[in-house]
C-alpha cells in the first residue's frame, strides 16, 4: 500500500477542463464541485436534489441516475454547452436498503423480492454513467479523457451492510474489467476509483460515527483524491483510499497479492483465447461475455 500526498501542483492541470458528475448536490460530490470550480474547471452536475450553490461555470441538470434517459440528457447538456467532456465522475449514491435475513412477505405469505435501491443507484447507475461517459470520450475529436468511480473502503472489506458492500465491490469489479479493455482500445481513456473511509456527508452524520468512537474526515479531503485521479494522466486502474485526511493507493498492493499466488492470472489466458477466436472468425465458438 503506497501512502500518497496530494499537492496543489498535482491537480492544477484541471483548469479549463469540463467535468460531468453525479451526486453533486451534497457531500463528496458537492465538495468536488467546489474544488473543481476553484481550480478553474467547468462542471455539469446531475442530481435528483437541487444544487445549493451557483457559479457561472456550473450547470445543474436535474437527474435521477436510475433513469437512463436522464443520464443521456445530462451528458447531452454538457456536450451542447461545452462541446467537449474531459472527465466523468460517477458518484451519486445511497446507503444500504436491504436486510437479507429479514422475511418480507406479500399478502399471500410469499417472500417478496428484496429492496434493490442500493444496487440500482450505487452499481447499475454507476455503470450506466461510465458507459455514457466513455461513449462521449471515445467519439469526440480528439478522443480521450477519464472516468472516476466512487467506490468505498467497503469495496475491499467485509462490511455488514450487505447490499451496499455488494454494489461497491461491483464498482471495483467494473473498473477491473474495464482496464484491459481500455488499454486494448488504443485510445487515451482512463478509469480510476476512490475508496473513501468514513466521511462527513448527508449519508454519514458526523455525530453518529463519533459516538462510536471514530473520527470522520471532511468531504474536502475526498475531493482532492477525485481531482488527482482526473489530473494525473499516469493513473489507470488505481483505487485511492482516504481516511482521516490521509491517502493510500490500494489497488497495486491488492493485485500484487493475487499475482504472487496466481501469476499473470486469468485475463492473460482470456486475452489469448479472444485473439485466437478473432483469427478463427465468427464461427469459432462462443466465449464468456460474448453475445455469440
Ligand atoms: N460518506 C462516506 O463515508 C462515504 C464513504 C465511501 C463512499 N461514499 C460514497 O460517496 C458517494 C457520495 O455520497 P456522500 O457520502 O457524499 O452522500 P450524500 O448523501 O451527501 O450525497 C449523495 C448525493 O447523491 C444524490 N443521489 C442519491 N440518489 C440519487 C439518484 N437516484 N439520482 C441522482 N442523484 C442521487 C443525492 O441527492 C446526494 O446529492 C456515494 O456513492 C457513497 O456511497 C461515501
Amino acid at each position: 500500500m503506497a501512502a500518497l500526498t496530494i499537492k496543489d501542483e498535482n491537480i492544477q492541470s484541471l483548469t479549463g477542463k469540463v467535468i460531468v458528475l453525479t451526486g453533486g448536490s451534497s457531500g463528496i460530490g458537492l465538495a468536488t464541485t467546489k474544488l473543481l470550480l476553484e481550480l478553474g474547471a467547468s462542471v455539469v452536475s446531475g442530481d435528483i436534489n437541487p444544487l445549493p450553490i451557483e457559479h457561472d461555470r456550473l450547470t445543474f441538470v436535474k437527474t435521477n441516475v436510475k433513469q437512463w434517459s436522464d443520464l443521456v440528457s445530462l451528458f447531452d447538456h454538457a456536450k451542447e454547452r461545452h462541446g467537449r467532456i474531459n472527465h466523468a465522475f460517477a458518484n451519486a449514491g445511497v446507503s444500504g436498503r436491504a436486510d437479507y435475513l429479514e422475511d418480507k412477505l406479500d399478502e399471500s405469505g410469499k417472500l417478496l423480492e428484496p429492496n434493490h435501491e442500493a444496487l440500482d443507484v450505487n452499481l447499475k447507475a454507476v455503470v450506466n454513467t461510465a458507459y455514457l461517459g466513455l461513449h462521449h470520450l471515445r467519439h469526440q475529436d480528439p478522443a480521450g479523457g477519464s472516468i472516476v468511480l466512487t467506490a468505498s473502503a467497503t469495496c475491499f472489506q467485509r462490511f455488514r451492510i450487505a447490499d451496499y458492500t455488494t454494489a461497491k465491490h461491483g464498482v471495483l469489479g467494473f473498473m477491473r474489467g474495464m482496464v484491459p479493455n481500455l488499454e486494448g482500445s488504443g485510445l487515451p481513456l482512463r478509469i480510476n476509483s476512490l475508496a473513501p473511509g468514513l466521511t462527513e456527508t448527508g449519508m454519514v452524520p458526523k455525530g453518529v460515527v463519533e459516538a462510536a468512537g471514530h473520527a470522520t474526515q471532511s468531504p474536502d479531503v475526498v475531493a482532492r483524491s477525485v481531482a488527482l485521479l482526473m489530473a494525473d494522466e499516469t493513473y489507470q486502474g488505481k483505487l485511492i483510499y482516504s481516511d482521516q485526511g490521509k491517502y493510500w493507493e490500494m489497488e497495486d498492493a491488492m493485485l500484487k497479492t493475487v499475482a504472487d499466488i496466481m501469476g499473470a492470472g486469468d485475463d492473460s489466458i482470456m486475452e489469448k483465447i479472444m485473439k485466437m477466436a478473432a483469427q478463427r472468425g465468427p464461427s469459432g465458438g462462443s466465449l464468456p461475455g460474448s453475445s455469440n
